[in-house]
């Protein structure tokens, strides 16, 4: 990774409280094999997964569907079911090392979808938006732009005052990064992020998910019988 990437990645305010956001290349390290990335990169051409116009948020059946979500839902091919468990692993991973280690009994929820830019069509780059179904998001860069374009714009709404309260001089709030293919970068639900629009000459193509680890469904179910039972006292 270059420095000019490491270095916004690192944002935070101090040494305490950056913001944990992970960036690796699973291509390079070998963790995707070429020949399953190169497999998604010309299955996001199949023309289902281009996404749904905006119109889409007026209907409330399908305002947080502009993309299909069934495709890893219950996938059949092996390299879709490969990615997603590579991903998954990724996530597991990530929330051991920033949250929690060893991850308590959960029960896990994964949401992934492909997400396709056209060139110049401003109207598919992803506006503003958390996911806040997850715990975590993750985006797995199949192909960028080459002209730096289609970056991804991330908001810690933590501001950029100090832990504490110290004003700094540092008012950037956002990071701005620059995919490269095989790229992943994971990060938790409360960064806002949004993408820029593809003005090179090539799709954009992703693969972006959201893992949620819940309490499972019993302890769940007790906790809000408690809390019932307080609220009625
Ligand atoms: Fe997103």
């Amino acid at each position: 990774m270059s420095s000019d990437q490491r270095s916004p990645l690192d944002y935070g305010m101090n040494r305490l409280w950056s913001t944990p956001i992970r960036l690796r290349n699973l291509l390079q390290e070998g963790i995707v094999e070429p020949e399953l990335h190169e497999w998604l990169e010309n299955f996001a051409d199949s023309a289902e997964l281009v996404s749904g116009p905006l119109d889409y948020l007026r209907d409330p059946s399908k305002r947080y569907s502009r993309y299909d979500l069934s495709v890893f839902a219950s996938p059949q091919q092996p390299e879709l079911i490969r990615i997603k468990s590579i991903l998954v692993a990724q996530a597991d991973q990530y929330v051991r090392d920033e949250i929690v280690d060893p991850l308590p009994a959960h029960d896990k929820y994964v949401v992934s979808w492909f997400v396709i830019q056209h060139p110049q069509n401003a109207e598919e780059a992803p506006a503003p938006h958390y996911h806040e179904s997850g715990d975590v998001a993750m985006v797995y860069y199949l192909t960028p732009p080459s002209n730096r374009s289609g970056s991804l714009v991330m908001f810690d709404p933590r501001g950029t005052v100090a832990r504490g309260g110290r004003a700094l001089p540092l008012h950037k709030a956002f990071v701005e990064f620059f995919p490269r293919r095989g790229d992943l970068i994971i990060f938790p639900r409360y960064i806002k992020h949004s993408t820029t629009p593809n003005t090179g000459a090539t799709k954009r193509k992703v693969i972006a998910g959201i893992v949620a680890y819940d309490d499972p469904h019993r302890s769940r179910f007790r906790y809000e019988a408690q809390a019932e039972d307080l609220c009625c006292i």
